[in-house]
């Protein structure tokens, strides 16, 4: 049967960096993160007898290589829950979402996989085993199978079994915005895997991080119970400062920013300096997400539209979770 399904991507407030077993991606540390309604990818997945291997399309292109084999492997964890290992299938997606270049399209990309694939095989899950499967996809994407904001709990078992996502607060529950500002769309040097794994393999401040998860993750989630943005904004920017410097000390060293990177980080400091509350978050590339409210908008999007080296200003709001059509 062909099923379609769609999800958006997320934005990281407690970010994701490291893994403990790569193969199940089980992570070092929990995450949390807003879904974003402004990039989504939609994806049909078709199990038909008649094929003799999948075939993936992505913006109309047929896949090959890397991103092919990536597909495959996960259908095949979908085959083997279904218990139907010779069925193949054929995979179209379109990313509403630049592909590769910071923007997480790998998060918006396996949860509408994993949601049309376990739909399309005739498997019924619940979320929570939704979000599960989707996390051996890509780890940041198990937290886009919910809307709002979503926590990926590491959890213990060497298995996975308790290593999912779970929805902290629904989009309704506060109208937060995000302001992704295009420095540039072309992809990445250093994937999220590659960097993530370099990182934890030989950056000395690597220790660091990971001891600084569970208080950023308590008074992070007590900002948003609380709708208190400056308490959120403060904590995301600082725990994404946190990772980024991370990098600076692997071997060999790296860094997603650019000078432009850094220009849209002052521009915030200043707006803040002006009394307009805005923070800033960057995922693994160049491009900067700015959290305001939506009081501050106009204000907001002129500024960074202003600032030398932005080719473009995306507004988001609060996404909703995985949808099936
Ligand atoms: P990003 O910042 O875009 O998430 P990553 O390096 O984490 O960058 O992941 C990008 C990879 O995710 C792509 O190279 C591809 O393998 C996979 N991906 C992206 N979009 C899709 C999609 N729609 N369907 C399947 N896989 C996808
Ligand atoms: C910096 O989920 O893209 O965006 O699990 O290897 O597919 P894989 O990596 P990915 O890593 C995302 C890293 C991040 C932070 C985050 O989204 O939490
Ligand atoms: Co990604």
């Amino acid at each position: 049967m062909k099923a379609t399904a769609t999800a958006h991507t997320n934005i990281a407030l407690i970010k994701y960096w490291g893994k403990r077993n790569e193969s199940l991606i089980l992570p070092t540390n929990s995450s949390l993160s807003l879904t974003l309604d402004g990039f989504r990818t939609t994806t049909t997945v078709d199990f038909r007898d008649e094929l003799s291997q999948d075939t993936f399309t992505l913006n109309d292109e047929i896949i090959s290589g890397e991103q092919y084999n990536r597909v495959t492997a996960f259908l095949d964890l979908i085959r083997r829950s279904a218990g139907k290992n010779n069925l193949y299938a054929a995979v179209q997606s379109i990313n509403e979402v630049p592909t590769a270049a910071g923007f997480a399209s790998s998060a918006s990309g396996f949860a509408a996989l994993a949601a049309a694939g376990s739909k399309s095989i005739g498997l019924q899950v619940t979320d929570q085993e939704l979000s599960r499967l989707t996390r051996q996809g890509s780890g940041s994407a198990c937290r886009s199978i919910y809307g709002g904001f979503a926590e990926w709990k590491m959890g213990e078992q060497a298995d996975g079994s308790d290593s999912f996502a779970v929805p902290v607060a629904p989009t309704e529950h506060w109208d937060i915005r995000v302001a992704a500002v295009i420095l540039s769309d072309t992809m990445k040097k250093v994937s999220s895997r590659e960097g993530m794994k370099r990182t934890v393999e030989t950056s000395p401040f690597y220790s660091g991080w990971i001891d600084s998860i569970p208080s950023d993750m308590e008074q992070m989630k007590k900002g948003i119970a609380n709708r208190d943005f400056e308490k959120v904004g403060k904590i995301a920017e600082a725990n994404c400062l946190k990772m980024h410097a991370t990098t600076l000390g692997a071997n060999p060293p790296f860094t997603y920013w650019l000078d432009t990177t850094l220009a849209v980080m002052q521009t915030v400091r200043s707006m803040r300096d002006k009394g307009i509350a805005a923070y800033f978050t960057i995922d693994a590339g160049p491009n900067v997400k700015v959290l305001y409210l939506p009081e501050d908008e106009k204000n907001v999007e002129k500024t960074l539209r202003e600032t030398p080296g932005v080719t473009d200003v995306i507004l988001s709001k609060s996404g909703q979770g995985v949808t099936y059509y």
